[in-house]
């Protein structure tokens, strides 16, 4: 038998339609990703029954897609598997029905995968993993940071008590008149200005890695309707460099001091807001002055957002561990890490 395992790996938890072929965990055959984000523009943030009828629309094309650009037929692949949470539910029914047919008809396991899990294996598309390692998961939904000690293994060490890093952003780009979802048009905007407001920087002194945005946010809106009220111009780019100054300050200040408490080989910063450039930036700089040893890996941009081949990457893992489902498989919107 060879030793290559192909894996068709199926994503629908949010707004992208996507499906990929990988092998052995760590090479991407395929990778098509079908956004929707268009169609919920206009309605200021993902509308659940659009984006599953969407998903209606492209799931049996993108399978179709994958396979073709990956040039494998479903007698090479080994498995398929699926992510079943978190997300929203209708969602993430439509890959999972997917999954289950294409896995009956074919004779194929089912791998069950986690979607957070997914963003944090993306990096190893990048680069081979070293344990224990540190991933800071910043997504539109979740601020995390995930000790795991070894493949398979994760700790939450902390996390937000309120608002996600992502929806911070998303909700003050509507204060400002930016479409959804804002956090790259922020990141733009910031890096044209210059930290005049001075937003507070929510618990980075408290001795836990947990985080907290919604007094930052807060605080935006207030400044932004006072200035409103009095008739004053705000200069949008000051207000976006002193927001991203606030986000990025907690959220590296926080990491690095959890990476310092638990020693680990590497730091990978996961999620669509990991495509955040004054991210990148800050938590290179921190590294490289107090860290030195430690090896950051930050996906590339198109690896960071919603993708099915993060899913094939955690699943290879899954699979090495046995962890199968059966065709009574059910999704599950508020799925967290198991605990260890
Ligand atoms: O991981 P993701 O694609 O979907 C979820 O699982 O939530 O993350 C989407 C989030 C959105 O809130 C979006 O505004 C944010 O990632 N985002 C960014 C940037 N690009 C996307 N936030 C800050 N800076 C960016 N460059
Ligand atoms: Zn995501």
């Amino acid at each position: 038998m060879s030793e290559t395992e192909l894996i068709l790996a199926i994503e629908s938890s949010c707004d992208e339609t996507s499906v990929a072929v990988i092998e052995n965990g760590e090479k991407i055959l395929s990778n098509i990703v079908a956004s929707q984000i268009n169609s919920h523009k206009r309605f200021g943030g993902v509308v659940p029954e659009v984006a599953s009828r969407h998903h209606v629309e492209q799931i049996t094309i993108c399978i179709e897609e994958a396979l073709n650009e990956a040039q494998v037929t479903a007698n090479d692949l080994r498995a398929v598997a699926v992510t079943y949470g978190p997300g929203l539910v209708g969602a993430l029914l439509i890959g999972l029905s997917a999954a289950k047919a294409f896995a009956w008809a074919n004779g194929l396991p089912l791998i069950p995968v986690n979607h957070m899990a997914g963003h944090i294996y993306a990096a190893r598309l990048v680069e081979p993993l070293e344990f224990p390692l540190m991933a800071l998961l910043v997504s539109g939904g979740h601020t995390e940071l995930v000790y795991m000690a070894e493949d398979g293994s994760f700790e939450i060490i902390g996390e937000t008590r309120d608002d996600a890093a992502g929806e911070a952003y998303d909700k003050v780009g509507r204060v400002l008149g930016l479409s959804y979802p804002s956090g790259k048009e922020i990141d733009h905007l910031a890096h044209q200005g210059e930290d005049t407001y001075n937003f507070p920087r929510a618990m980075i002194k408290e001795d836990n890695f947990d985080f907290s945005f919604s007094g930052l946010k807060s605080a935006f809106i207030n400044l932004t309707h006072n200035a409103e009220q009095r008739g004053e111009a705000l200069d949008h780019n000051n207000l976006a460099a002193s927001f991203q100054a606030s986000v990025v300050e907690v959220l590296v200040t926080k990491t690095i001091k959890a990476c310092k408490v638990y020693p680990v080989k590497q730091l990978i910063v996961a999620g669509g807001v990991a495509a955040n450039q004054g991210l990148r930036e800050k938590m290179s700089a921190t590294i490289q002055a107090e860290l030195p040893d430690l090896k950051l890996i930050v996906p590339p941009l198109r690896l960071c957002g919603d993708n099915a081949a993060m899913i094939g990457a955690a699943a290879h893992v899954e699979l090495q561990k046995h962890h199968l489902a059966g065709m009574s498989l059910n999704a599950n919107p508020s799925l967290a890490f198991q605990h260890i």
